[in-house]
């Protein structure tokens, strides 16, 4: 199992220009050459945000990605306030979040939608990162496994493998975002193991193991480390600490 661990920051609707300049420039100055042998790191800072934060990483010479944060499944037309793959790309995004929970409760983003996104992202050459979770009511339910499993086979319907595995997929329990309350390793690794077998028996046992299965969800400095212990976590989708440099980058070093 050679999965190098992903950690990738959602900055969501935070920072201007001016403040995203910063904050990238901030994570370039505490850049090491050595970090991308052992983790790839990916930030998802708005869409006016993400040319000028690829600009910092890339005149500093870091492999640190830019990926966007959601992106319409057609490349062009009539979709008023909609973002394109081709339009991502050109800026120099590697990826785009699909399908995170609050895409999905506060814009209406059903499974079907997911599925063209991640589509449109593979067909484009870049990859998703597929954000999947339950909330509270459905984990009281004993339905977890069943439910984030069903939300992985609808995003990747029509997916083949080759495609499939240079994708991501982020477990993102509801009740554990931006609320300090984060899955213990134990309940995030159940979940983690059965996206990954689901994987498996969607595009077999090697796609599988290449693809890497994220934990996000209030992930921070403190507990980090047990998480990323967990076989089958394979780095995280960072939310609030994200947006500070210093936890950032102790997330970072966290997989080195
Ligand atoms: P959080 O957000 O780390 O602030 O909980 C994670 C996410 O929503 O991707």
């Amino acid at each position: 199992m050679a999965r190098k661990p992903m950690m990738a920051g959602n900055w969501k609707m935070n920072n201007t220009v001016g403040e995203a300049v910063v904050l990238t420039q901030e994570i370039s100055n505490q850049y090491e050459k050595e970090w991308p042998e052992s983790v790839e790191i990916v930030i998802c800072p708005p869409y006016v945000d993400l040319k000028p934060a690829k600009t910092v990483l890339d005149f500093d010479k870091t492999k640190i990605a830019v990926g966007a944060q959601n992106v319409y499944w057609e490349s062009k037309g009539a979709y008023t306030g909609e973002i394109s793959v081709p339009m991502i790309k050109e800026i120099g995004c590697a990826c785009s979040i699909v399908g995170h929970s609050e895409r999905r409760e506060l814009f209406g983003e059903t499974n079907e939608d997911v599925n063209r996104k991640v589509k449109a992202l593979v067909e484009g050459g870049l990859y998703a990162i597929v954000c999947v979770g339950e909330s509270l009511a459905v984990r009281d339910e004993g339905t977890t496994d069943e439910y984030v499993t069903a939300q992985v086979r609808a995003a990747f319907a029509g997916v083949d493998a080759s495609d499939a595995a240079g994708c991501v997929v982020a477990y993102e329990p509801i009740w554990a975002i931006g609320t300090g309350r984060t899955a213990t390793p134990e309940q995030a690794e159940a979940v983690c193991a059965a996206i990954r077998a689901t994987l498996a028996e969607l595009f077999g046992g090697e796609a599988a193991e290449e693809m890497r299965v994220l934990y996000g969800g209030s992930m921070n400095p403190g507990n980090v480390e047990g998480l990323l212990a967990q076989p089958n976590i394979d780095g995280g989708l960072i939310g609030g600490a994200s947006l500070k440099c210093e936890s950032f980058v102790q997330l970072i070093e966290a997989c080195l």
